[in-house]
Parts: C-alpha cells; sequence; structure tokens
C-alpha cells in the first residue's frame, strides 16, 4: 500500500511533542512491514535550516489559485530513511514559529493549513505518475490536516481513485476552530454555504472527524473516553455519530532511540542487569542540576510542555507540600509563562529540592529518564502519552493519573504484575498521596522496587504492533 502521512511535524526536524515521535516512528514501522509511507510536511524554516532546498531530490512548482494565489513549491527529501515531501510556501511557513511566537499563535494558522491540505491534494493529483506514487491512503493527523477528507469527499478525482482517508486524533482538545473569514482559501475552494460549516466558524478536527473514513484514537482508552460527555473535548454528539467508525490503536515506544543500553544521550548506558550502573546517571543528574549527590535521595521527575494538560495547575501546589520529604524533584520544560513563573520562584525557594530547568532538548530528556527514580505524569486527559512509556524502558517508574493512555500502560503497585503508581482524581491531594506512596516503596522495599524496575524495562510497546493494527484498518477501508 502506498500511505501518504500528512502531519505537521516529525522528530528530528520540527518537534512540539509526541505527535513528532510517531510522525517518524509509524511510518519506519509500515515501511518495515513492506508497505510504501511517506511523509509530507510543511516546509517550515526549522526544517530549511537542517534540510536546504538545494539538497531536495527534485522540487515540484505550481501556483495554486484560490481567492490568491500562492506559490508552491514541493521539495523532496531522503531524511532517515523516509521519503519526505516538504511543501513550501513562503508567505506562510517561511517565520521562525511553527503555530506561533512564544506563547501565541499565529493570526494566519486557519489559512496556513488549510491551504497545506488543498495544496496536498492538489500536488499527489497533478505529480502522482511524475513521483511514480499515487496513495491509496491519506493519513491525516490532528487538526492540521484534518480538513484533507472534506475537501477529499468533495472533489471529482479523489473521489474515484483507490484512495481513502484516515484521521488519527492525537489531541482532540486542539480543534482548529477558526473564523469562517480567516480561511478565504477554504471558503472559495467550498463555497461558503457548505452545510458542515457552523454559522460563522470552521473546526477542522470536527469536520475531520465527520468526513473521513476511519477516526483512530491514540489509545484503546481514549478512544473510550472520546465518547463520554466529560472526556469528549465538547465533541459528545459528533462522537456518538461517528461511534461505528471510530477506534483507539495504541502509540508504539520507539525503542531504537530509547533504550537505555545503547543510548548515546546519557552518561552511563545500562540495562536490567545493570541496574547498578543507572545511579552514574542519577549523580550525574544531581551534579547538573546542582543537587545533592546521593544515591538514597529519590529523584521524582517530569519533562512536559508546561500546560494545563500536564497537571500543572494542581503539581505546583502538590510541591509546595512535597519540598518538606526527602526527594529531589526535577522538572524540565517550556510552555505557559504563568507556569514557568511559579516553578522559577518555588525553585529558587527550595534550591536544595528542587530544580527547574525552562527548555528542552532530547538530551535532557534521555537523562531525565536515565537518573530519576520515579517520572511523574499527572496529566489532566492525556491521549497515549509517550513519556510513560520511555520512563518504563528505563526502569523509571512511572506515577501517572488512570486517564486516557496512561491507563493502558501503567499497572499500579496494587497488583502483582505492578510497573508503578497510579491515582485517579486529579487534584492536589491525590497527586501528592500518589507520590508518598512511591517514595515510601522507594524507601520500604528496595528489592521489590527493583522487581518493578526490571519488569518495566521488559514491557514493551512495539511499533510493529500498532503499524499492523493501522494496517487491518487501511485494508478494511479499500475493500
Ligand atoms: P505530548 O505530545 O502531549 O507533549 P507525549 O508524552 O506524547 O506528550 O510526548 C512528548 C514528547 O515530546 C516526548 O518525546 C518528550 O520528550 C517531548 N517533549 C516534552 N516536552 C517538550 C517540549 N517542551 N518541547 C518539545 N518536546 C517536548
Ligand atoms: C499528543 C498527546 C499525547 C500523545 C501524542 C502522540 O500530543 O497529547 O498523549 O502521546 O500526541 O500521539
Amino acid at each position: 500500500k502506498n500511505i501518504l502521512f500528512a502531519v505537521s511535524e516529525i522528530e528530528g526536524l520540527v518537534k512540539t511533542g509526541g505527535l513528532a515521535d510517531v510522525a517518524k516512528a509509524l511510518p519506519l514501522a509500515l515501511n518495515k512491514l513492506g508497505h510504501n509511507a511517506r511523509i509530507v510536511i510543511p516546509y517550515y524554516q526549522q526544517i530549511a535550516k537542517i534540510l536546504p532546498k538545494d539538497n531536495a531530490i527534485k522540487s515540484y512548482a505550481f501556483p495554486l489559485n484560490l481567492n490568491i494565489t500562492y506559490q508552491v513549491n514541493v521539495h523532496v527529501f531522503e531524511h532517515t530513511g523516509l521519503t519526505i515531501y516538504c511543501v513550501d510556501i513562503a508567505t506562510l511557513f517561511d517565520r521562525s514559529g511553527i503555530y506561533g511566537d512564544d506563547y501565541h499563535a499565529f493570526e494566519d494558522n486557519g489559512e496556513r493549513f488549510s491551504v497545506f491540505s488543498i495544496a496536498i491534494l492538489y500536488f499527489f493529483q497533478h505529480f502522482a505518475t511524475q513521483l511514480s506514487f499515487s496513495p491509496n491512503i491519506i493519513h491525516c493527523n490532528d487538526w492540521h490536516t484534518a480538513l484533507i477528507p472534506m475537501l477529499f469527499k468533495h472533489d471529482d478525482y479523489w473521489k474515484q481513485a483507490n484512495c481513502d482517508t484516515i484521521l488519527t486524533i492525537h489531541n482532540g482538545a486542539f480543534q482548529g476552530i477558526f473564523s469562517k473569514k480567516s480561511v478565504p482559501s477554504l471558503i472559495s475552494k467550498l463555497g461558503t454555504s457548505h452545510p458542515n460549516y457552523e454559522h460563522d466558524v470552521v473546526n477542522f478536527l470536527k469536520l475531520g472527524i465527520v468526513f473521513a473514513g476511519r477516526v483512530v484514537a491514540v489509545s484503546p482508552n481514549y478512544a473510550q473516553e472520546l465518547l463520554t460527555e466529560l472526556g469528549s473535548h465538547h465533541l459528545f454528539d459528533i462522537f456518538q455519530q461517528v461511534k461505528h467508525k471510530t477506534s483507539g490503536i495504541l502509540n508504539g515506544c520507539d525503542y531504537k532511540d530509547w533504550s537505555p543500553e545503547q543510548d548515546q544521550l546519557i552518561h552511563t548506558p545500562y540495562g536490567p542487569n545493570s541496574l547498578e550502573k543507572k545511579l552514574e546517571n542519577k549523580k550525574d543528574l544531581q551534579q547538573q542540576a546542582g543537587l545533592t549527590i546521593d544515591a538514597n535521595i529519590p529523584i521524582v521527575a517530569q519533562v512536559c510542555r508546561l500546560t494545563d494538560q500536564k497537571g500543572l495547575d494542581y503539581l505546583i501546589p502538590a510541591l509546595r507540600e512535597l519540598v518538606q520529604h526527602k526527594v529531589q524533584i526535577l522538572i524540565a520544560g517550556t510552555g505557559d509563562p504563568i507556569y514557568v513563573d511559579q516553578l522559577e520562584f518555588l525553585a529558587q525557594k527550595h534550591p536544595d529540592k528542587l530544580h527547574f530547568h525552562h527548555g528542552y532538548s532530547e538530551k535532557l530528556a534521555h537523562s531525565y529518564m536515565a537518573g530519576a527514580d520515579y517520572f511523574l505524569v499527572p496529566s489532566l486527559f492525556e491521549p497515549c502519552g509517550l513519556t510513560q512509556m520511555y520512563a518504563l524502558a528505563y526502569g523509571t517508574l512511572p506515577i501517572v493519573r488512570e486517564v486516557g493512555g496512561l491507563k493502558d500502560t501503567v499497572i499500579d503497585l496494587a497488583f502483582d504484575d505492578a510497573t508503578g503508581v497510579v491515582f485517579t482524581q486529579p487534584d492536589c491531594s491525590h497527586l501528592i498521596a500518589a507520590i508518598r506512596r512511591g517514595l515510601l516503596f522507594y524507601r520500604e522495599y528496595p528489592e521489590r522496587y527493583k522487581n518493578l524496575q526490571v519488569r518495566a524495562m521488559d514491557t514493551k510497546f512495539l511499533w510493529h504492533d500498532s503499524a499492523n493494527q493501522y494496517l487491518e484498518l487501511y485494508e478494511t477501508l479499500l475493500r
């Protein structure tokens, strides 16, 4: 099968979160299974820095005549084993941010991603022969590419092509809701009176859910949650309507990038049989963070986008209490300035207990995974979550809230096959209680703690399995 993976970020080139990890790992896994999966992504300035257009294998140019004319170039690159089509529309993507400047979204995001989507369908229709690649599946991801299914269903060429669309929802909270006025390209393409527009706004994700051949949530439990009032991100009615074509496929973990045995980014590689070497990473982390170097002080770490989703709202008050314990807390990430300020303030106040690093890099994420004893994921909602899988692989026990994919991947201390700590209520006192349970377990039962580490490291979430489930879906769609 020819699979075109339409996405707005990809690990190694441009990344704000887990979507990027999936955009690299899933196509690679599909190709390993003998299929031909390729990526299409906007040619952001960040990508141009790594893949200058002069290095493209080939470039194609065409004008896109919408209400205004966009000059489109598509550059083809072979990069880390994948064919990547970069859609170069300078007026929309040649700027310093991906979705916005600092913490403010670009005002023309609706226009940017609708033109991107229109350009994709145009390009793979008109250049299919030259490319020797005609997609059988256009695999869309999140709101950025969620308009494709609707455009597809309204296009005579695509309607009769041997092709269909799938929409994977990585994060239903971001829907791409724009005033109609701000997406003139779309309006000129489809006319103003389309029945599926709301009165004066367009909701990209909602349209994707309605028109895609299949809708996939990134974990089975998240698929269930989307069918509830509370978990549906205000799309309850829509998800009820599309129940028959919605399912959940758990993301995998990329063990090529995330294996402590062969990790080049950490201080000392280690495995389940050499857990003592994990301590070298702990010492290194303590040193880097300017904390007391002591193997007996448990480290609780979190690396994430600093947003409401990740539970920062109730984690921060919990920290004020937790600094009373024998513990070192390390938090790193970028995001909401409110949380950045609060974390900086607390870290200054408790320099021996709490370390905050405002920033993100792969190296940092890896060294936190390797050096910590517990990894925190107290999310309000979490479609899948990858960091708890990485933590498991590093024998760093996750403390997670029982929600979304976290529920599908971590088993609480109370069970025989435990791999971490799980709590239910998203509030400060339950989070504190969960962390205390973890700290107590670490202190009182070092042998059992070690057994759990080994079990965690043996737990595998293979992309091979997820890719097979996607393939089954593709086949039912094309049948
Ligand atoms: P989400 O996609 O909601 O952020 P995931 O757990 O699925 O959550 O994936 C997070 C991925 O993004 C991990 O690879 C993690 O290391 C990385 N990451 C965490 N924080 C940041 C950040 N501030 N900027 C970029 N990537 C980040
Ligand atoms: C999203 C979700 C996260 C998921 C990731 C990859 O960003 O927030 O839970 O793991 O996408 O699918």
